[in-house]
């Protein structure tokens, strides 16, 4: 399959940014329709992208034969059912994280994909960031020998609305997820145990609608490996993602890339740019190599680089989280789920 027709559902933050991305930075892709339940809202993704065909029911583009595959980013309630509707229309799914906040519906989603035979790529974009794939590309070669700590800071600029809060399904499985993924991406290796702090310090508001703000994830690896994931939503000088390996030949470490590489001083300091805002700015590029990704899987028809047992497994980690920081103990993760290939 040489050109890959895509329909788009949900433009919202990040649907935008794929539409923009699928319309123009991925060769092989066309960007053949745009859904939204908020027409004003497709229509102006539509019209920014030259996409001709807008609508506001999605199984209006499954109907299509000429559709190849579908780029799912409405609200993560909506996954499941699309997700399942679009592979018993045989559609290819690209899907953005979480896949689910519920395990059950999860694994319905991931039989449903694997009765249709179709492709399911899940959106942990962060696995496509040139300087975090370095670093797990170093690990994985030997050189710095077997990894003993995994280190990874993950702390927003500001925390999101207490509306998006409520519904998220909570900081670890709405923030720490991408963490939870790298921690398995980074060393290639699967956690068997972790313990969860988690603090309210940056908006009561927070508390009250029974989430955290802060937290500190330990994580213990099969075959030994340690892990840290410290997570803030609010670090005044803005998005900081950091990622670091130790291993016993060496470490590997990806710092934050600055906007440009200016310095200056005065007689009190030396000055740089400050970070960039969020995760639009910087994980652009990510963004669009995996929906490179995505249309090379199919065209060349390959396992997606990130599947659905990816999905799940970071899902898992964040329930063991939650039920973590609870219980005020180590939990197992197979205390929380039967593990999954
Ligand atoms: N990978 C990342 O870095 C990243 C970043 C942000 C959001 N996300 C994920 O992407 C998803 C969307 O997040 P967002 O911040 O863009 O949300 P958003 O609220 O800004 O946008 C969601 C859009 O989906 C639309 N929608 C809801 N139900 C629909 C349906 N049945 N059919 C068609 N459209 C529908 C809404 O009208 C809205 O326009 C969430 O699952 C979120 O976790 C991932």
């Amino acid at each position: 399959m040489n050109q890959v027709n895509i329909a788009l559902i949900g433009t919202g933050r990040i649907g935008r940014l794929h539409a923009r991305n699928l319309a123009y930075r991925v060769p092989g892709a066309r960007l053949l329709a745009i859904v939204d339940v908020l027409p004003d809202a497709a229509q102006a993704c539509a019209s920014e992208t030259q996409v001709g065909e807008v609508c506001s029911d999605y199984r209006a583009v499954l109907e299509r034969r000429d559709v190849d595959a579908v780029a799912i980013c409405a609200s993560t309630n909506m996954h499941a059912r699309i997700v399942q509707d679009a592979a018993a229309a045989g559609k290819h799914i690209f899907c953005e994280k979480p896949l689910d906040l519920d395990l059950g519906r999860i694994d319905a989603m991931l039989a449903a994909v694997h009765r249709a035979g179709v492709k399911l790529q899940v959106g942990f974009n962060r696995r496509f960031d040139v300087h975090f794939r370095r670093v797990r590309d170093i690990v994985a070669s030997g050189e710095i020998g077997v990894p003993h700590v995994v280190r990874i800071c993950s702390r927003d600029p500001a925390p999101p609305p207490l509306a998006y809060i409520k519904v998220s399904g909570g900081l670890f499985l709405d923030q720490t997820i991408h963490d939870f993924d790298m921690a398995r991406f980074v060393i290639g290796r699967e956690v068997r145990e972790l313990y969860a702090a988690g603090e309210v310090l940056v908006d009561p508001a927070i508390g009250e609608a029974g989430d955290v703000d802060t937290a500190v994830v330990t994580l213990r690896y099969d075959g030994g490996a340690i892990g840290c994931i410290d997570n803030s939503r609010k670090a005044v000088y803005g998005y900081d993602q950091r990622l670091e390996v130790f291993g016993s030949r060496g470490v590997a470490s990806a710092a934050n890339p600055r906007p440009d590489t200016a310095e200056w001083s005065t007689a009190d300091a030396v000055h740089s740019s400050m970070l960039g805002f969020f995760f639009i700015e910087r994980y652009t590029d990510s963004y669009i190599a995996e929906m490179r990704a995505f249309v090379e899987c199919i065209q060349q028809d390959k396992p997606p680089e990130v599947g659905g047992a990816d999905g799940r497994a970071a899902v898992v980690l964040g329930y063991a989280a939650k039920k973590s920081l609870a219980e005020n103990r180590p939990v197992r993760l197979e205390e929380v789920a039967t593990p999954k290939e």
